[in-house]
């Protein structure tokens, strides 16, 4: 993909979460009914760290996963990085503890060194890359061999019986939360729409593998809306 084309989707996503940052974590709770504080809570509950863990959360948006983070493992450092200048200052307005540290950055190119954390854990970012695999390699690069990394996120809803039910959640639900509790149900049709474009779980999980990760696995979650992946650095991996 060219520079202008990598600019131009930077420009989107960022004026497309700004537009929708004040209202993002009720629209957050309204449409998952709750319980994706429970996903963070689970994603981040089975990661084995060392005390003083240095925690990156990348696509940190308003910070959910990064508190998740300071509460689980208090002696941690958590670096919250976002394209996003809005989301991130709502985020900082929210989040009291000084082990948090803002970040503005993009995840196709991200301004940490080699090997500077133990875990690289986001949610609900991976959809939203032009380039999943850039953004996999430079997770890679930046974790610790035998890090860890976390992502949740979306997925195309699985066959069967329960998914005309997941599709009217995304359909007709979602835009229309998005319609009373938000001023931009635009931006709501926009994550709607790369949910539906997303790699199964199955094919990122390759991916994952593909790119030098070991140890992978997902559960999903939300009947199958959502999965969330585990992986580790292999130690010798490139
Ligand atoms: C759906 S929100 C998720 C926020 C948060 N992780 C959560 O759990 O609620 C996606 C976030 O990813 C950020 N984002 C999108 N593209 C990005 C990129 N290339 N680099 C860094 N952050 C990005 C957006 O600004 C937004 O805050």
């Amino acid at each position: 993909m060219n520079e202008r084309t990598n600019e131009d989707r930077r420009q989107f996503v960022r004026s497309t979460f700004a537009r929708i940052a004040d209202r993002y974590d009720l629209l957050n709770r309204l449409m998952t009914f709750g319980v994706d504080l429970r996903w963070r809570r689970d994603a981040l509950g089975s990661a084995q760290l060392p005390s003083g863990a240095q925690i990156l959360d990348l696509g940190a948006g308003t910070g959910d996963l990064s508190r998740e983070a300071e509460r689980q493992f208090p002696q941690s450092t958590i670096v919250a990085a976002d394209l996003t200048p809005r989301m991130i200052a709502v985020g900082r307005a929210k989040t009291k503890s000084a082990r948090v540290h803002w970040v503005t950055c993009d995840a196709a190119e991200l301004p940490f060194e080699e090997a500077s954390f133990d875990l690289v854990a986001s949610a609900f970012l991976l959809r939203n890359l032009e380039e999943v695999d850039t953004a996999l390699q430079e997770q890679r690069r930046v974790l610790q061999p035998s890090g860890s990394l976390i992502s949740i996120e979306t997925t195309p809803p699985l066959p069967g019986l329960l998914r005309p039910l997941v599709q009217f959640h995304f359909r007709v639900v979602i835009p229309l939360l998005a319609s009373v509790f938000s001023s931009d149900s635009q931006a709501y049709a926009y994550l709607v729409h790369s949910t539906h474009g997303f790699l199964e779980p199955d094919a990122l999980a390759e991916r994952m593998r593909r790119l030098g990760f070991s140890q992978v696995r997902y559960k999903r979650r939300m009947f199958g809306a959502v999965a969330i992946h585990w992986a580790v650095k292999e130690r010798d991996s490139r």
